[in-house]
């Protein structure tokens, strides 16, 4: 295989980029991270390695980092990362990815972000329709641009996009990544749930079971969201910051897919 594409997605967004980029290359594949994360001695063989992901809090989301820093990439030498969120950004995600790659004697050859509609509905509402619809089609475009520069194995990553000063936002994720566990404290369906278990299938590493048809979060969250958002009664809650938000997943995105991302 040339190409694989590691990919973690909540609410499809970017699951919907790795779709795409995808289909521009001849031979690739695309690997979700939340099957194999946990798995003993993996490896890829690609020549070009790509790793697509939402933003978390200013960087990685757990599971993508600790994913990288597992896998053994000794036999490929391209790697890039697209990075989706809302645009509230910074140079640190691509500093995260290429100290991995440091630490296996690699690094980032390229980085790139795409700009989506908001999932992170606690205390902030999703886009307008029109709004996420003119995210979708610059998106394509910029699909467009990156695929080309991939086949051409370009670099695009200079020294000061990856010594910039980044402190703040490092605290941010850092505090992220040591408390996102935990985070689902404030989750609980309301009388609304009719128990259809959507959110325990849907979270990509099984951190919801069904007591007595009500979902009961294990304190292993990423914090993607894709339980409350995918709940087809609204009846999923954190706290009291999403009773008034509306509840968003890409549209193309069908439940099916998020559900395949797992074992
Ligand atoms: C826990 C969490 C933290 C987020 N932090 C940021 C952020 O720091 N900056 C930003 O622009 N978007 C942030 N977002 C928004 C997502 O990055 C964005 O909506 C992304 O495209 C969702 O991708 P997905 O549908 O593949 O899960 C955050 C979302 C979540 C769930």
């Amino acid at each position: 295989m040339e190409t694989t594409i590691y990919y973690f997605s909540g609410t499809g967004n970017s699951l919907k980029i790795a779709k795409d980029l995808a289909d521009k290359f001849e031979d690739s594949e695309l690997k979700p991270i939340a099957k194999i994360w946990d798995l003993e001695n993996l490896e890829s063989k690609s020549e070009k390695i790509g790793f697509i992901f939402p933003l978390y809090w200013s960087g990685l989301p757990k599971i993508v980092y600790e994913f990288i820093k597992k896998i053994d990439l000794s036999k490929s030498n391209y790697f890039f990362g697209v990075v989706t969120s809302t645009g509230d950004i910074n140079e640190q995600p691509l500093q995260q990815l290429d100290r991995i790659l440091k630490t296996k004697s690699k690094r980032l050859s390229a980085g790139f972000y795409i700009n989506m509609p908001n999932n992170y509905i606690i205390g902030v509402d999703i886009h307008s329709e029109e709004k996420q619809k003119e995210f979708f089609e610059k998106a394509i475009k910029q699909v467009e641009k990156i695929s080309k520069i991939i086949k051409n194995k370009e670099e695009n990553l200079t020294q000061e996009i990856l010594q910039k000063d980044v402190k703040r936002s490092e605290g941010v994720n850092k505090d992220f990544l040591e408390r996102v566990y935990e985070s689902d404290k404030e989750f609980y369906a309301d009388d609304k749930c009719t128990s259809c278990g959507i959110c325990e299938n849907v979270c990509p590493v099984n951190n919801i079971v069904l007591v007595e048809g009500k979902p009961h979060w294990q304190h292993k969250c990423q914090q993607c969201l894709a339980c409350i958002n995918f709940c087809p009664e609204k009846s999923i809650q954190f706290g009291k910051e999403t009773l008034k938000t509306q509840r968003y997943h890409h549209p193309e995105i069908t439940v099916q897919e998020i559900i395949n991302q797992k074992k």
